[in-house]
């Protein structure tokens, strides 16, 4: 038998305490798969005395997550503590300066730092692993490092956040508008600590930059995603997209295009039958195009306790067996820097507007999009017992910037009551 694999683990929250039950609970399984005792040499939070659910008392504490990061007895550092900067990132450097293997599940820091990360970490000679920073039990990262691993990516896409996807779903369902389903989740404890980042998409868009890098060989680049949460999407637009065989997700996709490399993360119209409109609640899902394999279709519960230790454990075998590859695939010093694309690929667009009803105001905005080149698919206007006609339009493959013209000349038509709605149908 090899020598035990020693953890120090810094963050007892829910994951971290995740992944010490899974260590105490699956003992000689993880041992047989591995060929190795995974142990735990010491542990790390803010407060010592919080009642944690699970004993601790049989691991070194340290009150310094640098200092655990760099103990002897540490060969793995996992950080759990989270945030894009401060102890999770000290702690994270000073673990691969100090020649010690690094587990998170941090990916607001590797979508920030993640090329420096990974090129001291290649430097060091260490792995960098983060199965768990991505859509929590899905094991998405191994997809495509490892099993998609002889094909060309062409796209990746998905419903990336778990409260994002359960506040639309609950809307749906309950008709309720989205401030009410906010305070439920809210309530329910479904929200990150600054609830900006799930509603704001910034969380999703995290996950998706990582995923862009390991899929189109280039740099990690958050800012170089068009990004929009849900904030603005309408109990009126859900209906109105489920009349039309839409239901609306807030879904990330990453394609290389002649254009640059396209990076966009915003609520979007997708088919109610497909999968990715099918999906309910807090679950995850992501679909990967390549070459060989054309569509891989990924579902699992992206956040909780249980799904997102059982990721980090992942990282954890895979350490324990001695298996190491490049932190995002290929070696970090190859990682080129891509070019945002300048314009997104044309699609099918949905738009709600109202009108005020009189002869000539449809024709209006008919014309309207006739000349900014967007043809109409289908429409459909609904009754209605005040003055504005509310109506809704599914145009065929149409260029943002088309209709974003469109959008602008028919503020001056005169016949618009209200601000129009315009959002993007996704092709799966
Ligand atoms: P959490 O429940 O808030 O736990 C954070 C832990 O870190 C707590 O134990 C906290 O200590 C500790 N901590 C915070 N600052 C610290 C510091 N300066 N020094 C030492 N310890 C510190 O967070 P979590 O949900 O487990 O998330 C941890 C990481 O996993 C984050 O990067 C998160 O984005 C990621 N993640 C979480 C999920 C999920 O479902 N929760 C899913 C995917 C990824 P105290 O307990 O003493 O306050
Ligand atoms: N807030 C995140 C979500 C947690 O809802 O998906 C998992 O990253």
């Amino acid at each position: 038998m090899s020598q035990p694999l020693r953890l120090g683990i810094a963050g007892l929250g829910t994951v971290g305490v995740g992944v010490v039950k899974i260590i105490r609970q699956h003992a000689a399984m993880l041992t047989a798969r591995t060929g190795r005792d995974i142990s735990i040499s010491a542990v790390s939070a803010r407060s010592k005395d919080k009642d944690r659910g699970v004993p601790l008392s049989g691991y070194a504490w340290e009150d310094d997550p640098v200092a655990l990061a760099t103990r002897d007895d540490v060969d793995v550092f996992v950080e759990l503590m989270g945030g894009s900067d401060g102890p999770a990132k000290a702690a994270t450097e000073a673990a691969i300066a100090a020649g010690k293997h690094v587990i998170t599940a941090n990916k607001a820091m590797l979508a920030m730092h993640g090329q420096a990360l990974a090129e001291a970490a290649e430097t060091a000679k260490v792995s960098l692993r983060y199965e768990a920073a991505v859509c929590g039990g899905i094991p998405v990262i191994k997809a495509l490092t490892e099993g998609l691993a002889g094909n060309d990516i062409t796209r990746v896409m998905g419903v990336m956040n778990g409260s994002c996807n359960y506040i639309l779903t609950r809307m749906e369902d309950s008709g309720l508008n989205y401030q009410e389903i906010f305070a439920e989740a809210d309530g329910l404890g479904y929200l990150e600590a600054d609830p900006q980042l799930d509603v704001g998409g910034i969380d999703a868009a995290h996950k998706l930059a990582i995923l862009s890098s390991i899929a189109f060989g280039t740099k990690v680049d958050f800012d170089g995603i068009t990004l929009e949460g849900i904030e603005r999407v309408s109990i009126e637009d859900i209906t109105a997209a489920a009349d039309m065989g839409y239901k609306i997700k807030l879904l990330g996709v990453a394609q290389m295009t002649g254009r640059g490399l396209e990076q966009r993360m915003q609520p979007c119209l997708v088919p109610a039958s497909s999968p990715l409109g099918q999906l309910q609640g807090g679950t995850n899902m992501v679909v990967i195009e390549g070459d060989s394999i054309e569509q891989v279709v990924l579902r699992g519960p992206g956040a909780g306790m249980g799904p997102t230790a059982s990721a980090v454990m992942a990282d954890v075998c895979d350490i324990a067996r001695g298996l190491s590859i490049p932190v995002f695939g290929v070696p970090a010093d190859t990682l080129t820097t891509s070019q945002p694309a300048v314009s997104t690929a044309p699609a099918p667009y949905y738009l709600r507007m109202g009108l005020v009803d009189k002869p000539g105001a449809l024709a209006k905005i008919a014309t309207v999009l006739g000349e900014a080149g967007v043809s109409i698919d289908r429409m459909r206007q609904y009754g209605h017992a005040n003055t504005a006609a509310p109506v809704l339009i599914v145009t065929h493959k149409a260029a943002s910037a088309s209709i974003e013209n469109a959008l602008q000349a028919m503020e001056t038509t005169g016949v618009l009551a209200g601000a129009p709605v315009a959002l993007r149908i996704e092709e799966l």
